[in-house]
Formats: structure tokens, C-alpha cells, sequence
């Protein structure tokens, strides 16, 4: 199994190139089954997720083809079976979203739960419920969700939580339905935004993402077309963080500042010299150790959970005191006991991490438990004396394209073991 080795002590310096964002390529790749002509998706990153997606999409026969600079051309004319076996979805919960396009498009769908995971119980009752809303028949058996629809018909939907993927689903389901679909209390993530885009791109008629009222009018059919993904807000964050941390300076091309305001906020607070442009920034740290910084996690545009593992790390080297609050996911502080193996001083209170900063961490080995936790650990080891080094690093292959050469750019000293 691969693992990372990390030379701590390094400063970074240099200009790092983000990829398309994962949260926006997933859902755009499973749109792609609402429709019989090839759709093209560009900026499309090169990770275990987008693999284990057109794997997936495989099975139930569409064709996927790579052309060049990662731009795929998918086919969905010949859909031969609508359905997620277990052995995927476990790998991947995103898995889910083939659930909202298969109804759409086909009238039924047999998708696997996704079961347990290490960031808590997160269920998927609030698709389900939608769909019923617009007149699915779903049933739960045998650990699998079948759905079923002659036509879904637009419903006025109300979401009980801010669910992420549960409005994609339910807004991928709702374009081929028959009649509005108002989706209430919806995400407005930056890839809720980049999907709607991507679904009025094929001729979907969707407006409102980025509100938390999306309005869906349904179409009878949707054409191809050629859709660019959105830059990776959280690769960028993590590559910021990493020259926060190591008091170094970092450049990252290729993004929108505009997605990430609650980080950069909070990194400025950690002391941090921030520039932006129209697609890049630049953090400057000058040599300084990071101040403590208090986080709570929120939907967007509150300050991302997919940033928190990373924030502790920072906060584990800080000057001063930090409070750290997981408001979105039960159960997200695997890193927790993983930084502490190193000599990071944090107490877990409920929901909420206080970090007393320490000077220095030490290396450790230690274990990659999921894929945000794992970018933590190796923000720790940038800074840890000695070599660290992360085992289960498939976790952090299913979220972030070429890690080790990126940091590796930027002068970290970081090399796969194999
Ligand atoms: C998505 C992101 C993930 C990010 C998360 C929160 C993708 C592929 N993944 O995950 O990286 O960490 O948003 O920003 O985009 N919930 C329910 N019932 C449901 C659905 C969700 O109770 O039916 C709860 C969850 O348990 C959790 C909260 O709602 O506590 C938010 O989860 P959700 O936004 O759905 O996360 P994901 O879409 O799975």
C-alpha cells in the first residue's frame, strides 16, 4: 500500500496549478447519464474518485473517452442497466448521484446505500424523501435503494438539513420531470452553482443556484455540449494552508478567490500576507509562525468542513489557543488522535477541538483515515521534525491530483513510497 514521506523543516516557496474541482467533476460526470448525446467535460481532475465514477458509469454501459489535458467525452446513448453495485458505492458515497439522473431519465434505478463511513452516519433520507416528493416509488431492501417513476413530476421541496449532494440529486432528478420543481433550503456551494451551469449547458432549465431557492422547469430532453469544471476550491485552500504553515509563500494559479473568502479570512487572521487576482492568489507568511485561529465549520458560505483537518494541523503549530467547531459532520476528528501522536496538545469537547499551539511536532507514522484527515497529517509533517510518514494514502488519491509533486514544487520534501 502506498504511504508519503515527509522531510519536515522545509519552507515553501513557489507557484502551485489547481485542478478542477472533484465535488463539481462527480456530479457533472453522472449528469452526463441525463442524456443520449456525448457531452465533453474539460478541467476534469485526475483522481480515484473521477476513476471509480467512470468505472461506475461503465457498468451500466456508457462510453467514456479521454482526450487530451484530461477533457472526457462521455456517452450515455446506450445505457444498458440502471444500477450502483455495493462494491463502488463503498468505495465512493458520491456513488449516490447516478440516483437523481437514472430516475430522471429512465424511470427507475437500483443504487446501493452507501452505508457507514469514517466521517459519521451520513445518511441519504433527504434524497430519498425528495424523490418520493416527486413521485418516486423508492424502497429500501437488501442495502439497496430502488426507485422507481414512469415520470417524475416537479414538487415543491423543502430540505430539512443543507445537504450538498442531496441537491444535486434532486436537482439532476427534477430537469427531465414534468412541470417546476422549487428546491428549498438548497446548497449553494460553488459546485451546486458549476452543476446547474453544466445541466443549462446540455438545455436544462434550472436558475437560482448559489440562492438557497433553485427553481427547476422541466424539459422533455437534453442535447451534448461542452462543459469546463470549476477550479478546486479546497486543493487550493489545503496548498495555501501549506505555505501558512511552514511560513513560506505560496502562489495558486488557476483558481477563484471569490469561493474561497472564509478561508482566506481566516488565514489572514492566522497572520498571513494574502494577495488575489482574477484567478490566483498569493500568501505570504514571511517567515512568521501562524497565530491561533478559532473555526467553526458552516454549509457555504460559511467556512468549509472540507477545510477543518487542515485548520487543526495549523492551529496544532500556532502561537496561542484555538477552538476548532465540526458543526456539519459528527465524527470528522480522526486526524485528532493522529496529530497528538506527534506531540500536538488538543482536547476533544464534543464538537469541538481546542488546540494549545505547540513549537515544534515530531515526526511519526501515522494512518490516513479519510481524505480531508489525511491532507491534515501531511500539513503536520511539512512542519515535524524528522520524517513522517502517512500510511493509507488512497484517501488522499481520491481527492488531490499529483500531491506529492505539487508540494514537491513548492520545495516541500515529501516522496511516495510504494
Ligand atoms: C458533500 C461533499 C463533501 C463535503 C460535504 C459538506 C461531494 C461529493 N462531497 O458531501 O466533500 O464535506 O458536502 O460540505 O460534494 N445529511 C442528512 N441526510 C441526507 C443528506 C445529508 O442527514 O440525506 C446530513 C449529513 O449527515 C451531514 C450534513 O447533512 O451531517 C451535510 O451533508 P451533505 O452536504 O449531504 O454532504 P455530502 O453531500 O455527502
Amino acid at each position: 500500500m502506498d504511504k508519503l514521506a515527509i522531510a519536515g523543516g522545509a519552507r515553501l516557496d513557489g507557484t502551485v496549478r489547481i485542478s478542477g474541482a472533484k465535488n463539481a467533476a462527480l456530479p457533472i460526470l453522472a449528469a452526463a447519464l441525463l442524456t443520449e448525446e456525448p457531452v465533453v467535460i474539460g478541467n476534469v481532475p485526475h483522481l480515484r474518485d473521477v476513476t471509480t465514477t467512470i468505472e461506475l458509469l461503465g457498468r451500466m454501459g456508457v462510453e467514456a473517452t479521454v482526450h487530451e489535458g484530461m477533457r472526457l467525452e462521455v456517452d450515455a446513448a446506450r445505457v444498458t442497466e440502471c444500477y450502483a453495485p455495493y462494491d463502488l458505492v463503498r468505495t465512493m458515497r458520491a456513488s449516490i448521484l447516478v440516483l437523481g439522473p437514472l430516475l430522471g431519465r429512465f424511470g427507475h434505478a437500483d443504487v446501493s446505500l452507501p452505508g457507514g463511513c469514517a466521517i459519521g452516519a451520513r445518511p441519504v433520507d433527504l434524497h430519498v424523501a425528495g424523490l418520493r416528493a416527486m413521485g418516486a416509488q423508492v424502497v429500501i431492501e437488501d442495502g439497496y435503494i430502488r426507485a422507481q417513476a414512469r415520470r417524475l413530476r416537479g414538487a415543491h421541496i423543502v430540505l430539512e438539513q443543507v445537504t450538498v449532494t442531496g441537491t444535486e440529486n434532486l436537482m439532476m432528478a427534477a430537469v427531465l420531470a414534468d412541470g417546476q420543481t422549487i428546491l428549498e433550503n438548497a446548497a449553494r456551494e460553488p459546485e451546486v452553482i458549476d452543476l446547474a451551469k453544466f445541466l443549462n449547458t446540455i438545455g436544462a432549465r434550472v436558475s437560482g443556484a448559489g440562492t438557497n431557492t433553485i427553481v427547476i422547469e422541466g424539459v422533455e430532453r437534453l442535447h451534448g455540449g461542452e462543459y469546463n469544471v470549476l477550479p478546486d476550491r479546497i486543493e487550493t485552500g489545503t496548498f495555501l494552508v501549506a505555505g501558512a504553515i511552514t511560513g513560506g509563500r505560496v502562489r495558486a494559479e488557476g483558481t477563484r478567490p471569490e469561493d474561497i473568502e472564509a478561508v482566506l479570512g481566516k488565514l489572514r487572521e492566522a497572520g498571513a500576507g494574502i494577495k488575489t487576482g482574477p484567478d490566483w492568489v498569493e500568501l505570504d507568511m514571511q517567515g512568521r509562525r501562524p497565530r491561533a485561529v478559532d473555526i467553526s465549520t458552516a454549509p457555504y458560505p460559511g467556512f468549509p468542513t472540507d477545510m477543518q483537518a487542515q485548520f487543526c494541523a495549523l492551529n496544532a503549530v500556532a502561537e496561542g489557543v484555538a477552538a476548532v467547531t465540526e458543526n456539519v459532520f459528527e465524527n470528522r476528528y480522526m486526524h485528532v488522535s493522529e496529530l497528538q501522536r506527534m506531540g500536538a496538545v488538543i482536547k476533544l469537547q464534543g464538537h469541538t477541538a481546542i488546540i494549545h499551539g505547540v513549537e515544534r511536532l515530531t515526526a511519526a507514522p501515522v494512518m490516513a483515515t479519510d481524505l480531508r484527515a489525511s491532507a491534515g497529517l501531511v500539513l503536520a509533517g511539512l512542519v515535524a521534525d524528522g520524517e513522517t510518514v502517512v500510511d493509507r494514502i488512497y484517501h488522499i488519491d481520491r481527492g488531490y491530483e499529483c500531491i506529492e509533486e505539487k508540494l514537491q514544487q513548492l520545495g516541500g520534501r515529501i516522496r511516495r513510497l510504494v
